[in-house]
């Protein structure tokens, strides 16, 4: 701990200035209904209660700012960043059966979400959406593990339903997508090349479970795979079937930095879908300026989250600010802890996604 407690906001200071300095933000439009002083009347302190509070839990344990991150994602990617991927499926939608493998969120995230929104509430009101607290999660979980600081626009609503399981498949890029597949989901999100590959470099933090990657290895070995790391998979994932996780980022797992590019350099990506953006000729430069260039990768990421944090997004007097974030205000009925802990176990063994 000691003095490196307080590098983090350290450099919010001088992230800070320097973004007074060149007015940093990126060139990414705003969209209609969405601001970056939203809040600054009535619940100023926002920002700043989000950010202490993340900087306790990471303090904690450094590895929950990747599932933050990723949860900011699924939000997006699915019907739009509405807060519906934090909906507790069972309460008004499918049978567990039939819920969508939605994923291998952590289950700490959707506790640490719920946390901070009832810090934020007791301060301000139920006046800050669930979908407004990830997106700031999520900024958090990239700035505090070293990565850049930026401003996100802010008003966005949470929905009251949640996506059907097809819908929620049909967005969400599996890592056995190759380039081509995956450049065709993004741009289904307007999203380009260049985000694209800036975005995958989330994979920077956090870990993976073999059903992720097994594809690489069994029946036949991945001919991109380098030889020494595949040999280390095949000791974390001796069967195709087994499970167990490893680092996203083997040279610097906890740190948001540029070294994932670097990994892929030297054929050391975790998945299909990271791999092959080496592999294949229209990223491959994209990811040696990265790799070379931390500062470059920075500014696309950060352009890419722009993006990426406003798809879809309910403004104005759509949807409606949860007083709950695993429910929507109609189904808050405080009745079955037992069946949302189970729920998200199960949510954490289906590794598919
Ligand atoms: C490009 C398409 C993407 C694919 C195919 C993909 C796929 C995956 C998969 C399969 C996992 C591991 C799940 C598991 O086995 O436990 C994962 C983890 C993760 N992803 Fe992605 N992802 C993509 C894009 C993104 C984006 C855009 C972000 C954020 C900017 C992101 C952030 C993360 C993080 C932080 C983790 C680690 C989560 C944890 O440790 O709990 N991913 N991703
Ligand atoms: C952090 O949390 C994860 C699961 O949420 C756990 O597997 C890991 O052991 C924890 N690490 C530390 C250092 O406490
Ligand atoms: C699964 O997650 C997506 C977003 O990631 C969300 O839209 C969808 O409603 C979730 N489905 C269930 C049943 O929780
Ligand atoms: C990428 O995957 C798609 C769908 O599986 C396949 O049709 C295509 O041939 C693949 N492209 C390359 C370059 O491997
Ligand atoms: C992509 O942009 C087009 C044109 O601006 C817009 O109609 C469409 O809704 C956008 N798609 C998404 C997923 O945001
Ligand atoms: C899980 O992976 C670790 C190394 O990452 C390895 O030591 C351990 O044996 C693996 N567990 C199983 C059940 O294979
Ligand atoms: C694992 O490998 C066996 C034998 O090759 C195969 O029959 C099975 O379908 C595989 N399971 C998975 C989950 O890939
Ligand atoms: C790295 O990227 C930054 C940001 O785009 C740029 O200003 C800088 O000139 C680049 N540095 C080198 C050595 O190319
Ligand atoms: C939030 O909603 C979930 C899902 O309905 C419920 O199980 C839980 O008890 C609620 N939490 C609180 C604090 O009311």
């Amino acid at each position: 701990m000691g003095s490196s407690k307080f590098l983090p906001f350290l450099q919010l200071v001088l992230c800070s200035l320097l973004l007074g300095i060149s007015n940093g933000q990126s060139i990414v439009p705003v969209v209609p209904g969405l601001s970056y002083t939203f809040y600054d009347s009535n619940c100023p302190g926002l920002e700043i209660i989000v950010r202490s509070h993340l900087w306790e839990v990471f303090n904690n344990n450094i590895t929950q700012a990747a599932g933050l991150l990723r949860l900011h994602f699924h939000d997006c990617f699915v019907q739009g960043c509405d807060g519906s991927v934090l909906l507790d499926g069972s309460t008004s939608g499918p049978s567990e059966q039939d819920a969508p493998p939605n994923l291998t969120l952590r289950a700490a995230a959707f506790t640490i979400i719920d946390d901070l929104r009832a810090l934020v509430h007791n301060a301000c009101g139920p006046i800050v959406s669930c979908a407004d607290i990830v997106a700031l999660a999520a900024r958090e979980s990239v700035f505090l593990p070293n990565g850049p600081y930026y401003q996100i626009p802010l008003g966005r609503r949470d929905s009251v339903n949640f996506a059907t399981r097809p819908v929620t498949l049909a967005n969400l890029p599996p890592p056995t997508f190759n380039t081509t597949s995956l450049i065709n989901a993004f741009a289904a999100k307007n999203l380009t090349t260049t985000d694209l590959v800036a975005l995958s470099g989330g994979h920077t933090i956090g870990r993976g479970h073999c059903a992720s990657f097994a594809n690489r290895l069994y029946p036949t070995q991945d001919s991109t795979l380098d030889q020494t790391f595949a040999n280390n998979l095949k000791l974390t994932c001796p069967t195709n079937t087994t499970d167990n996780s490893t680092n996203l980022d083997i040279r610097s797992p906890n740190l948001f930095d540029n070294k994932y590019f670097v990994d892929l350099m030297n054929r050391q990506g975790l998945f299909t879908s990271d791999q092959d953006l080496y592999t294949d000729s229209r990223t491959r430069n994209i990811v040696t300026s990265f790799a070379v260039n931390q500062s470059l990768f920075f500014e696309k990421f950060v352009d890419g989250m722009l993006k990426m944090g406003q798809l879809g997004v309910l403004t104005g007097t759509q949807g409606e600010i949860r007083t709950n974030c695993s429910a929507t205000n109609v189904n808050n009925i405080n009745i079955d802890l037992a069946s949302v802990v189970r729920d998200h176990q199960e949510q954490e063994m289906l590794s598919q996604y």
